[in-house]
């Protein structure tokens, strides 16, 4: 029986390694050091993404340690959501942000493994794993490690140690990232040292981040049984702003337990795993089916809330609640409910750029005026949080909210992955659910049908999906700065970035993005 374990760990981390190991070609260009190269506006939107990319990373790592540029007084491991110290203050680790961006780096470790940028990865995802476990020991206003309450603390000063002022506490989307983050990690470990992992016998190298162990003390253990424990209970929102039950957080928890069910088959931990998967079950059919709304005909972020319920959270969750792989080979259905070439999702879309494209005068120049005939509904525009948002990157203030960079890019991102979708699949299937998206993406497409990949509609769509996709990096383009800086917001009237300056989950958007545009071209 004990042999068979680490055989089971490795085909469980070898078969879910591909999900993560989709080829990043830009990754072998990117290099620490940055050549400089001026480009003018008339340079190519191609040659543009490529610097970006580059300046991305680089100014993405300088908001990380160790090493980063912006980090001297942070504990390793630490990501800052923003080196801005005042005005916004940001100089914080949120949870969220901090796992979402290494998630960004564990990919770009995968898919060049001995890279000398994966050099310079591994100690920093390790040291990641490591504040991990300390940021979820450390009591804090949320509670303690003891009953897991702890966990949902959202954000820590950046030497670990508890953030005590009002915040919008807990959110419960954090454990559910962190562990997935850590899951991946282990993955990309595993596909990379196959040797060395079995002859350090995986469990017990790994036994920090999984051990059956209960009460939980291994790290990704305690996110898990914290997702199990209160998935059904209420908590803020990923705009820190609203107490209930929210879609990304339904998704990224789904999404948590799914793999974390996987992850505790293979470690040896069969209870866990029927537990994990229980309530992933329960959570898929009970909760995630609320947040479709059938009057509003798109997904709402909040159930019985006052607001409209488009919200780039619906995106997002999306892109950080479903594994990139369910592009290329959707097997297994569930996984992908809700992936980003779904129709719940595309609907959504396709209402959220509607509504974004009238809110800001930055999106009307040339000027549109809602109903003229000519005008493209997917033309690129500036995308922001949701169309109530009142936080203007320095105070909150009804009516004055902006585009986010990490929104906008977000849309390219899901049409980028329905791209990759659409060519794996061979064929377009167009329900009426669907319809609305797909007519404004292709006015020839009148009513649901199926059009295979030699039809003239299935080719517009695939054109199309990348171009629209570039349409809103062009938007990114336009309102980043002669440096290739990103803030968190670009202003409504004037274009120009406003908000916390250099914020990392802004350029992991971007990367992201990137990553996903570049599967459209394989
Ligand atoms: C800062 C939060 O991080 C942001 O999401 C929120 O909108 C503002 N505070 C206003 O509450
Ligand atoms: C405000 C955003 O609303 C929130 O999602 C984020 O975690 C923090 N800023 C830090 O970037």
């Amino acid at each position: 029986m004990f042999p068979l374990i680490p055989f089971v760990v490795v085909a469980y981390l070898a078969l879910y390694a591909f999900a993560i190991s989709i080829p990043s070609q830009s990754v072998l260009r990117t290099t620490l050091h940055r050549e400089k190269t001026s480009l003018g506006p008339q340079s190519s939107l191609d040659s543009w993404i490529e610097q970006q990319e580059k300046i991305s990373l680089e100014k993405l790592l300088a908001n990380v340690a160790p090493g980063g540029s912006n980090t001297r007084d942070a504990a390793p491991g630490t990501v800052i959501a923003s080196p801005s110290k005042q005005h916004p203050n940001y100089y914080y680790q949120w949870v969220r942000d901090a796992a979402i961006t290494m998630n960004t780096l564990v990919i770009l470790y995968s898919s060049h493994p001995s890279s000398y940028l994966s050099s310079k990865l591994m100690p920093i995802i390790e040291s990641y794993a490591t504040i991990s476990t300390k940021i979820q020991h450390t009591p804090n206003p949320s509670g303690l490690f003891d009953d897991l309450s702890g966990l949902g603390e959202p954000k820590f000063n950046v030497d670990g140690s508890a953030y005590t002022e009002n915040w919008g506490r807990p959110q419960r989307d954090g454990p559910a990232l962190r562990a997935l983050t850590l899951m991946a990690y282990l993955r990309a470990f595993n596909q990379t040292h196959p040797v060395l992992w079995t002859s350090l016998g995986g469990i017990d190298r790994f036994a920090d981040l999984y051990s059956a162990n209960l009460p939980a003390n291994s790290t990704i253990k305690a996110d898990l049984e914290y997702v199990s424990r209160f998935w059904q209970e209420p908590g803020f929102d990923l705009w820190e702003e609203v107490d209930g039950l929210h879609f990304f957080t339904a998704m990224v928890q789904l999404r948590a337990l799914r793999e974390g069910s996987t992850l505790a088959a293979a470690f040896g931990d069969p209870g866990a795993a029927k537990f994990y998967r229980e309530q992933a079950d329960s959570l898929e059919k009970t909760l995630l089916p609320r947040f479709w709304n059938v009057e509003k005909d798109h997904l709402v972020e909040t159930l019985n809330s006052p607001r409209s319920g488009l919200d780039c959270g619906v995106m997002l969750g999306a892109l950080h609640g479903t594994p990139s792989s369910c592009s290329i080979s959707p097997s297994d259905s569930s996984t992908c409910n809700y992936a980003p070439y779904t129709d719940e999702i595309l609907a959504s879309l396709l209402a959220m750029i509607k509504d974004q494209r009238y809110r800001f005068p930055i999106n009307t120049i040339p000027p549109f005026r809602e109903g003229d005939a000519d005008v493209d509904e997917l033309a690129g525009v500036g995308i922001g949080r949701y169309p109530e948002d009142g936080y203007n990157g320095y105070e909150t203030i009804p009516g004055t909210g902006n585009p986010w960079f990490l929104c906008t890019s977000s849309v390219s991102e899901i049409l980028y992955r329905t791209h990759a979708y659409l060519t794996h699949s061979k064929s377009l299937r167009v329900t009426s659910r669907g319809l609305p998206f797909w007519r404004a993406l292709v006015p020839a497409i009148l009513s649901p049908a199926t059009f295979d990949e030699n039809s003239s509609e299935f080719k517009e769509a695939l054109r199309r999906l990348k171009e629209v996709g570039d349409g809103f990096l062009a938007v990114v383009r336009r309102h980043a700065d002669g440096e290739g800086s990103l803030s968190e917001q670009f202003d409504r009237v004037t274009g120009f970035m406003r908000g916390a300056e250099n914020l990392t989950w802004s350029f992991g958007a971007f990367l992201e993005a990137v990553r996903a545009r570049e599967a459209t071209t394989s």
